[in-house]
């Protein structure tokens, strides 16, 4: 039977190759007076936003564009965005670039319509947390990346001023436009693919295993899923663009998923690992799946034989799913020339305990099929890293 759900997307998605030149209609429908383009520095140095900025010039809008955003960008960064946006008075948003500059766009066109820091709105404050009252600045997300699905999400992940990687969940964060141009991807270094790439898998993965339903979602999951498998291949190791145009449908499907149904254990583990060892986002959550498909093995056995199915692999009933997708993870590693295991040098115990302790506060731990323990993340640590 499937189970009840809501479900609802208030961002309006553009997806084919070629999108970012219908930009400036979407421009001019809003009537847009000034636009804040929001980058980092490498996006705007290679010129990604030019076509963003011709297309702002061609329907005689002015400009003003913020290329300061950092990987896991921090506190600061958003509150000087937003700022900018406030001051500017810009009453549109273009973001450009991966999760991280889309996180601080959504961040920023929140502010811009509301007090305060986004230190106040992150959920790590607990009960003293603020919520936006005042509709954020209309945002139009183009991803350059296939991997964080920022650009239909309702949440952003910002690095507070204690080093813990927090999260902000409102529908005032969704963007108003996801344009996402398969083009925009085909230039994205082989390193970044791969990193990327399993943060789709994790998203997809992860939102499949939650606790939390919604049938159309899981259902992207699983699609998502089946073009990981296919296609990250040959965009790591080939010059497709057909597997490129498929990874960024991929992305766009698995980043819906994980906004209705959450992720799991490795996005909750995964965040002290970029914060105390540099670990990039999508790489940490990707290694750390086979330790988790392995701990969520009872609880998830019969979804597990969902995703192999779906995905054209046949288990005979006397085999544990849970094995075959490891080996399946294992397989997709081996293609994309990556090692089982993470190698961050020799931890000890204490300094395990110390990021499981940090992963726990992530809302992750809480829709985990199976009930996690700092103990269960240490043991998921322990089989994930060298
Ligand atoms: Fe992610």
């Amino acid at each position: 039977m499937i189970t009840s759900f809501t479900h609802y997307l208030k961002t309006t998605i553009e997806f084919g190759n070629g999108k970012r030149h219908e930009i400036k209609n979407l421009i001019r429908d809003r009537g847009a007076g000034k636009v804040l383009v929001v980058c980092g520095p490498t996006v705007y140095k290679l010129g990604m936003i030019d076509d963003i900025l011709e297309a702002v010039g061609e329907v005689g809008v002015a400009a003003v564009v913020f290329t300061e955003v950092e990987p896991d960008p921090r506190v600061a960064t958003v509150d000087k965005c937003g700022e900018l946006c406030k001051n500017e008075a810009c009453d549109l948003v273009i973001a450009v670039g991966g999760g991280s500059a889309m996180d601080v766009a959504k961040g920023a066109a929140m502010l811009a319509a509301n007090e305060g820091s986004i230190h106040d709105y992150l959920a790590g404050r607990g009960e003293d947390i603020k919520e936006p009252v005042n509709p954020s600045v209309p945002l139009i997300a183009v991803p350059t990346t296939s991997g964080s699905g920022s650009e239909v999400s309702e949440c952003i992940v910002i690095v507070d001023t204690n080093k813990i990687k927090d999260i902000m969940f409102s529908p005032m964060l969704a963007p108003a436009y996801a344009v996402i141009d398969p083009e925009m991807t085909y230039s994205v270094s082989k390193t970044t693919t791969i990193h990327t790439g399993l943060d789709v898998l994790s998203h997809a993965l992860e939102a499949y295993s939650s606790v939390l339903n919604d049938a159309v979602a899981e259902l992207m999951a699983l699609e998502a899923l089946r073009l990981v498998f296919k296609s990250l291949p040959k965009c790591v190791n080939e010059s497709d663009e057909e597997a490129r145009n498929e990874m960024a449908y991929a992305s766009l499907l698995a980043g819906i998923a994980q906004s209705k149904c959450g992720c799991v254990i490795p996005h909750a583990a995964s965040c002290p690992l970029t914060v105390y060892h540099n670990i990039a986002h999508g790489l940490g959550c990707g290694m750390l799946q086979t330790a988790t498909v392995d701990y969520n093995r009872d609880v998830c056995s019969e979804k597990y034989r969902k995703v192999l199915d779906y995905i054209g692999e046949t288990v005979p009933e006397h085999i544990q799913a849970a094995d075959v997708l490891i080996r399946k993870i294992k397989g997709l590693f081996a293609a994309i020339g990556l090692e089982e295991k993470l190698d961050l040098g020799r931890l000890t115990e204490e300094e395990l305990k110390g990021l499981a302790s940090d992963a726990m506060m992530d809302d992750g731990v809480n829709v985990n099929p199976r009930e996690v323990t700092e103990e269960t993340l240490v043991r998921i640590y322990k089989q994930s890293l060298k």
